[in-house]
């Protein structure tokens, strides 16, 4: 993943768009589903969390606005990084309760110490089927859902954002979670009504 095209740019239409090798990620227009993912872990309390995939920021301010009291962000591009300091999409923060770590979401979560988070929130690709990473798959496999489940503490939650359900993905998740949700975010695309996807394992099995 490392000899990307990472572009973040200004539309025509005035909005903020990131694309990685010519495919679009997200832009700045349609940001609900990223607030929501936030918002998900904050209604169980969550106040330290680790955040994959920094995008355009709206995750990661949604956290601080919501009164999390740490925030860790992996990004995979210091590209993305740098963009968000100089004030596309919800940046630039200024806020001691934020870190970001350029680097990959897997290996950060496999640098936490065991039970120290109240949640982790993944939005590094566009969820198991349709990633514009293909490295990324593993990020929705059992092994990596096991890490997560380490790092968190007793009650916590790991929340994935995603572009459509994915039973694979349920399944992973209740090996090593009590509770398993899927849950669609309704969002308006370009005139039409579209849906979006957060899949959430809460209390690790110990
Ligand atoms: C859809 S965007 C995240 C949107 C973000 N939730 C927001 O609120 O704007 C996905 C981000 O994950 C990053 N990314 C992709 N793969 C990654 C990985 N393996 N580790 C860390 N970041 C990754 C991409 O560069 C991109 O910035």
């Amino acid at each position: 993943m490392g000899d990307e095209a990472v572009v973040v740019r200004r539309r025509e239409d005035g909005a903020t768009e990131l694309r990685v090798n010519g495919v679009f990620v997200m832009d700045d227009v349609e940001t609900s589903s990223e607030r929501l993912l936030a918002e998900h872990v904050l209604d169980d309390g969550a106040r330290e969390v680790l955040v994959g995939g920094l995008g355009l920021g709206y995750t990661a301010r949604a956290l601080l606005d919501g009164g999390a009291t740490r925030v860790v962000v992996a990004e995979l591009h210091p590209e993305v990084v740098r963009a968000v300091a100089d004030g596309a999409g919800a940046g630039p923060f200024d806020d001691d309760r934020l870190s970001v770590v350029v680097g990959d979401v897997a290996d950060v979560v496999t640098a936490q110490p065991p039970a120290g988070l109240d949640a982790i929130c993944l939005d590094v690709d566009n969820g198991p089927d349709f990633l514009v990473h293909p490295a990324n798959a593993a990020l929705y496999e059992t092994p990596m859902i096991e890490r997560c489940a380490r790092a968190l503490r007793d009650d916590g939650v790991l929340a994935i954002w995603s572009m459509a359900d994915s039973a694979p993905l349920r399944t992973a998740l209740a090996g090593r979670f009590e509770h398993v949700e899927a849950a669609a975010v309704p969002v308006r695309l370009q005139g039409r009504d579209e849906r979006y996807w957060v899949l959430s394992g809460r209390r690790p099995r110990r």
